[in-house]
């Protein structure tokens, strides 16, 4: 990670002395980043091709995906997703990448699916995305979290390389071969919030969250069992009760879902 800061610094002095030449090139249509050019956040560095079709694939990237790519450098994951047929977006800062993008989009036969804009990720609305795409910092990772975590349950983040703090991934991935640098990605998938008290039948649920993990107290019978192993990915949830592995779908305030045994359960969101 020290060496992506060190790029960015080195290319901070390599673009104030060459800007006046830089300006000349950029205005044209063979404009070329180089890696580590600096950014407004972050340096461009490309993920390598290998990683971006691995990184669609951790997603489970489909025609119904709608993929907004924070940073989206030259476009080539916007591009990528395109051409598995789902619609994709870049947000860039820096105009004479999203130029390029455009052209790469067009030359790849697929501008109408995979758009571009330049703007500020800080600033702009992504909450429309069905699958979000990152290669940033770890500290702009985490201040994106609190953005993230409210979007959509089920949407998945998909970063190149930087975690997301004590949030932790749901998957992993690593590519080798013929990717030397930046080759891994961390997956999470958005949870929905269960935190608070639910009723179930005579009994209650009492549930704790902390991203996607879960911690609390199934009270059936009068007898106040722990939950363990549990865990929310989008809107399925699964814990372990009095030995009793019960999963379901969180649909708002309702949950509904079967146990280990077949039987089906439900729980309503308590008022107040
Ligand atoms: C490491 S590169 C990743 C590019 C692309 N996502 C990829 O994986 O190939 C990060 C990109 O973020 C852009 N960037 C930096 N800060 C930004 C900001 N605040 N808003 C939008 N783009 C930004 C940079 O210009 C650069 O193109």
């Amino acid at each position: 990670m020290q060496m992506f800061r060190n790029l960015a610094l080195a290319s901070t002095v390599f673009t104030l002395s060459l800007a006046p030449v830089q300006a000349q090139t950029a205005a044209s249509e063979t404009y070329t980043p180089s890696v580590g050019q600096s950014g407004k956040d972050v340096v461009w560095v490309p993920t390598h091709q290998d990683l971006v079709d691995r990184m669609l694939a951790m997603a489970n990237v489909n025609e119904n995906d709608y993929v907004i790519d924070l940073g989206s450098g030259d476009g080539r994951t916007v591009i990528s997703v395109a051409k598995l047929g789902a619609r994709a977006h870049g947000i860039e800062y820096n105009p004479d990448l999203v130029a390029l993008s455009q052209r790469n989009a067009q030359a790849a036969g697929v501008a109408d699916r995979a758009t571009f804009v330049e703007g500020d990720i800080f600033e702009s609305d992504f909450s429309g995305a069905s699958v979000i795409t990152l290669f940033l910092l770890p500290e702009l990772n985490e201040r994106l979290r609190p953005i993230l975590l409210n979007m959509k349950p089920g949407t998945r983040v998909v970063s190149n390389s930087f975690d997301m703090g004590d949030w932790k991934a749901d998957g992993h991935v690593r590519v080798e071969g013929d990717c030397k640098s930046w080759c891994q990605a961390y997956k999470w998938v958005i949870p929905a919030k269960v935190a608070g008290e639910w009723t179930v039948g005579d009994g209650k649920l009492s549930l704790s969250q902390q991203y996607q993990m879960l911690s609390g107290i199934l009270t059936i019978d009068g007898a106040a069992h722990p939950i363990s192993d549990a865990k929310v990915e989008g809107t399925a949830i699964s814990f372990l009760a009095n030995g009793t592995r019960y999963t379901g779908s969180i649909n708002g305030e309702q949950i509904s879902g079967t146990t280990a045994s077949g039987a089906n359960w439900t729980a309503n969101r308590s008022a107040g």
